[in-house]
């Protein structure tokens, strides 16, 4: 499945190494998938410093012109959005609206100069259910997916997407942020740390210094119990 009103954008390296707390160790000795990783330039850049890493979007059935295109509306429309949420963020990071610009738009012509260059490192694939093998990547990290659209996916479709994405990591699942877009914390995270169905996953919260969208300074990390 694809959700039509999940924006194309894209975040970069340096926004996924400081939320993630990726350290060079993990980089280095890891492969990594970026699990409903649309625009972000972090495959592109990490791939350029010699890391594995491997991107998963529903979004790489497109072609480089029509993601570009698509994207290029989305990121007007949020900017033109921008001044009537600017209270559920934090300007710590970003500085301001330019700042925020700035970055997505280093991202986008990052991701697109990169994609489909390397066929094997952008894959078309939907969470719940991925084309990957078991524990086919060290980490797996989930940015600005789950969680964050907790009012149009449903709660099943979250304990289904986190044993997915447990299942393919065989070190650890990373998801940023727990925070959906009303601000709030999303009530899944603890309904999914009480569910019997997840007694196979251990949930560690760490505290994150990085808050953007306003409750969002923390990171889920799971590992099998
Ligand atoms: C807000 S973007 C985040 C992109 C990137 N992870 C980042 O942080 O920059 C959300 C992404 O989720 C993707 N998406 C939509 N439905 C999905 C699904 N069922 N499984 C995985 N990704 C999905 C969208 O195509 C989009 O690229």
């Amino acid at each position: 499945m694809e959700l039509q009103n999940v924006v194309l954008l894209g975040r970069t390296f340096e926004e996924y190494c400081t939320y993630f707390q990726l350290t060079e160790e993990n980089l280095r000795s890891s492969r990594i998938l970026d699990l409903g990783a649309g625009l972000s330039s972090f495959c592109a850049e990490a791939t350029a410093h010699g890391y594995h890493v491997t991107a998963a979007d529903p979004v790489y059935r497109l072609s480089k012109d029509e993601i570009a295109r698509k994207s290029d509306e989305d990121l007007k429309e949020v900017l033109r959005q921008l001044p009537d949420v600017a209270h559920k963020y934090k300007w710590d990071f970003y500085g301001d609206p330019a700042g925020l610009a700035h970055h997505r738009e280093t991202a986008r012509l990052n991701f697109l100069k990169d994609y489909g260059s390397l066929p094997n490192h952008y894959v078309c694939a939907s969470l719940p259910e991925t084309p990957f093998a078991d524990r086919e990547f060290s980490i797996v990290l989930v940015s600005y997916f789950l969680f964050l659209y907790d009012d149009l996916l449903s709660y099943e479709f979250h304990k289904r997407s986190v044993l997915e994405a447990a299942r393919i990591a065989q070190k650890e699942v990373r998801i940023y942020p727990l925070a959906n877009l009303r601000a709030e914390k999303s009530v899944f995270v603890e309904q999914l740390k009480d569910d019997p169905d997840c007694a196979g996953l251990r949930f560690d919260l760490l505290r994150s210094d990085f808050e953007f969208v306003k409750n969002s300074n923390e990171l889920l990390i799971l590992r099998r119990a």
